[in-house]
């Protein structure tokens, strides 16, 4: 017994081979739990139907994130049930897979959004996002009327796609080839779309505001927000978990 002591005591008396010592079997419990994550294949579950955003729905995400809408709305419905009672199913790891930066917010001044597609028409958002209190008198939202006066910037949006398949979006290389004309096609619904609906399953193919003419910045957000949270089918997606 006295030999550990005295051997310990070797250590204790050494304040850099202590402190050596100590990191290494520090760290040893850091390896043992950040590494698995870089072995298997996913530390998201895959859920069918969560699919990379459209050339479209990316341009009208990148406007959000641009007027500083996660500032006062979240994209994360928690699982309780005053939540999923007002929002819809709870939020999946999986739905935001795709999102860099994710949308989650931290600030509910207005109601999360992350089930907000299909909830409303287009043009009620056409006229909310343009007069907020024109629609819901009480509402605290500014206006953001000058979207629809914005011809949408397309020129970039391959580059776009690249740096998202950069960190791990997986856009083919067709879907970036064909992303400015993809773009130009959801908001047009007499252009020939090609293959869209098939790369980009459950594409919402409209002229979204109201001006079938041009292509405006107001297109490009109400597609983003008719998308969010709708590829999920929740329907067969619980009656697979309850069958599990
Ligand atoms: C200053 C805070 C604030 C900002 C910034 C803001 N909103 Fe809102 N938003 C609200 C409030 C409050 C409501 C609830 C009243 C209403 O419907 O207008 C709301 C409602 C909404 C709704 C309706 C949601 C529902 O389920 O009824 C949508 C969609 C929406 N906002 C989108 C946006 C978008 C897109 C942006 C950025 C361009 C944005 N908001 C910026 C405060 C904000």
């Amino acid at each position: 017994m006295a030999s550990i002591y005295v051997r310990h005591k070797v250590i204790e008396r050494r304040v850099t081979l202590l402190a050596v010592l100590a990191f290494i079997t520090v760290a040893i419990g850091g390896i043992v739990e950040i590494a698995p994550l870089f072995w298997i294949e996913s530390t998201v579950t895959r859920v069918e139907g969560v699919r990379p955003y459209t050339p479209l729905e990316l341009a009208g995400r990148n406007i959000y994130v641009r007027e500083g809408c996660y500032g006062c709305h979240s994209q994360m419905i928690r699982p309780f049930r005053d939540e999923t009672e007002r929002y819809g199913h709870y939020s999946l790891a999986a739905e935001s897979m795709y999102d860099h930066p994710f949308q989650w917010g931290s600030e509910r001044t207005g109601p999360d959004l992350a089930r907000v597609g299909g909830r409303y028409s287009d043009e009620w958002h056409v006229q909310h996002l343009a007069d907020p209190r024109a629609v819901v008198p009480q509402s605290i939202m500014p206006p953001y009327a000058f979207l629809a006066d914005r011809d949408l910037k397309i020129a970039d949006i391959a580059a776009h796609l690249t740096a998202l398949r950069h960190v791990g979006v997986p856009y083919s290389d067709a879907d970036i080839a064909r992303a400015a004309a993809d773009l130009a096609a959801q908001a047009d619904p007499d252009a020939d779309a090609g293959d869209l609906a098939k790369r980009y399953p459950k594409v919402l193919i409209r002229d979204f505001d109201g001006k079938p003419a041009r292509l405006t910045e107001m297109d490009a957000l109400v597609a983003y927000l008719q998308s969010l949270g709708s590829h999920v089918d929740f329907a067969t997606a619980s009656a697979q978990e309850a069958a599990r």
